[in-house]
């Protein structure tokens, strides 16, 4: 049953949250899931809210246990936090007081990574995420989107081979959504890790992702799975106007929209 090469599985896995007294009422959040997702693919999830999307990606990050079923990874049951996993949030705040390089460096700072290191680190993830110039700047002084991509960066720092993200690009606004989604793409194309993306946003998944699984209504349980048979590298501007994206979009959108009315 172990698959040693998926990044990912999950096997029957359900959670439930509360319950463990008469008035805490249990929550199903998620529901036999079965999931396997092989090395260096990209997927997307989506879903409606409350189905349990968060949480799937707290259990990766060995934040919360399974109540039922065995999550993994390279075929070990995950048991705790690990560094070779990078959680990005929406609202990945960065710390105001510390400039973009600083903030990039955060987890290495943490890990004891020598300070020349950490320098040519930082300096390699801010340069591929266009911020070069902005190294020395406070969050405050750059815009949403550049704190967005410190943001990336920073959760790229200690080169996790699974990035999870929730929903990373969800408080931009759509103009600058576009920009960091090219270039979040671009470099996800040269390092081919795997990737866990939740979004509210079906064209964002298609557009991205080598996979797109649609989640049902709470209790979560997978609802569709689909490839997305694009060629890489995308080009973002363009593919949103092809046919073939158009109709894989169209596709997915009729099975995600029983699940939100
Ligand atoms: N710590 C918790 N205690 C109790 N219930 C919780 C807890 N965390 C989440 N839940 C419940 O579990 C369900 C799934 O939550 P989750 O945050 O995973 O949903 P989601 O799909 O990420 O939603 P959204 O799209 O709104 O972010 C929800 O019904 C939520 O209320
Ligand atoms: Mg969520």
């Amino acid at each position: 049953m172990h698959n040693e090469k998926a990044a990912v599985e999950l096997e029957d896995v359900s959670l439930i949250f509360g319950g463990d007294h008469p008035a805490d009422e249990a929550v199903l959040a998620v529901h036999d899931i079965n999931l396997t997702i092989p090395t260096g693919q990209f997927v997307a999830v989506v879903g409606p809210s409350g189905c349990g999307k968060t949480t799937i990606l707290n259990m990766l990050a060995g934040l919360i246990p399974a109540t039922k079923g065995s999550v993994r990874r390279y075929g070990s049951e995950i048991t705790g936090p690990s560094d070779d996993i990078g959680y990005m949030l929406a609202r990945s705040a960065l710390s105001p007081w510390r400039t973009a390089r600083k903030n990039v460096e955060l987890g290495m700072e943490i890990q004891g990574v020598p300070k020349n290191e950490r320098l040519t680190k930082s300096k390699e993830l801010l340069r591929r995420l266009r911020l070069e110039d902005f190294a020395d700047s406070f969050p405050s002084q750059l815009s949403q989107g550049m704190n967005q991509r410190v943001a990336i960066a920073r959760t790229l720092a200690l080169n996790p081979d699974l990035w999870l993200m929730d929903e990373p690009f969800g408080a931009l606004d759509a103009q600058t959504r576009l920009t960091v989604q090219a270039e979040f793409i671009e470099l996800w194309e040269s390092e081919g890790k795997t990737v866990i993306f939740v979004t509210h946003d079906l064209e964002e998944a298609v557009l991205l992702a080598d996979r797109v699984i649609v989640m049902t209504a709470r209790p979560g349980r997978i609802k569709s799975d689909t490839i997305i048979d694009l060629p890489r590298p995308r080009v973002l501007d363009e593919l949103r106007f092809d046919e073939k994206f158009k109709e894989a979009e169209h596709r997915i959108w009729r099975e995600l929209r029983d699940e939100i009315v």
